[in-house]
């Protein structure tokens, strides 16, 4: 995007992370912080639906475990952020959207971070309630040939069921059927809940109000990238 790029951001040369639950806005504020500082956004759950697409070994293996709701074991996932960190790209930072999610990887990036000559990462917390939670992700739709995220409720496109970028057909997330959301979020609350003490307990977790609107909400997000870079 054009206008995107113009306004490009000295980058924080920090990796930022974002933490929360599913449908918090993980993605939706990784874009466009990404978008603003022009650094790669690295989503560990759109890596594996690449994978799942193009039918590679890796995608056969993650495809069950996606459609249970549980997360991929801790060895795959690490291989695949290693091999992406490592790119130039990621030299002048980036952000991290799905990704720490258990302590055995919160404990691994931290290495990588400092392989790579990054200090202390930023981490965004998003706060949300169950049902809010439950009612985006209910109404989440995807662009199946670019992959904007939509959301009938709060964020609908110009023509029902097709994207304004591109008119491809919007489409729901497998994993977001009322069933395999519970477990996500159980899976949430069991093994990714406790990075939130984790990197508290280290004085770089900020929590942002993701209830607010998505403009409001990348507004403290910017506010507080921008201290945190600062200090
Ligand atoms: P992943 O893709 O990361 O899913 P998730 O964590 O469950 O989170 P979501 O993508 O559902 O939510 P989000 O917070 O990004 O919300 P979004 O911005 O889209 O992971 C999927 C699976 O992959 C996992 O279950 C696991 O199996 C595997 N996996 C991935 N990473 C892994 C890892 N590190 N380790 C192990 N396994 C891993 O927003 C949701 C909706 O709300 C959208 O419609 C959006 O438009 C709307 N919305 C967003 N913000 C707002 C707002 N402020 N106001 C109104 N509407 C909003
Ligand atoms: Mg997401």
């Amino acid at each position: 995007m054009g206008s995107a790029a113009a306004m490009a951001r000295t980058a924080p040369q920090r990796a930022l992370i974002f933490l929360g639950p599913p449908g918090a806005g993980k993605g939706t504020q990784a874009r466009l912080i990404a978008e603003r500082y022009g650094v790669p956004h690295l989503s560990t759950g759109d890596m594996f639906r690449d994978h799942v697409r193009r039918d590679t070994e890796l995608g056969r293996r993650a495809r069950p475990i996606m459609e249970r709701g549980e997360l991929v074991p801790d060895e795959i996932v690490l291989g695949m952020v290693e091999e992406r960190i490592a790119r130039p790209d990621c030299r002048m930072g980036f952000v991290l959207d799905g990704f720490p999610r258990t302590l055995a990887q919160a404990e691994a990036l931290d290495r990588l971070l400092e392989a790579h000559g990054f200090g202390r990462p930023v981490v965004l917390h998003l706060v949300a309630d169950e049902a809010l939670l439950l009612r985006r992700l209910a109404g989440r739709r995807t662009c199946k040939l670019c992959g904007a995220v939509y959301n009938i409720y709060d964020r609908p496109p110009q023509v029902p069921g097709r994207c304004d970028l591109d008119g491809g057909e919007l489409v729901e997330r497998p994993d977001d059927r009322e069933e395999v959301v519970r477990q996500r979020l159980a899976s949430y609350h069991r093994q990714t809940r406790p990075l939130v003490d984790y990197y508290r307990a280290r004085g770089v977790l900020v929590d942002v109000d993701g209830t607010a609107d998505i403009e409001a909400v990348s507004r403290q997000v910017v506010a507080l990238v921008e201290r945190a870079a600062a200090s």
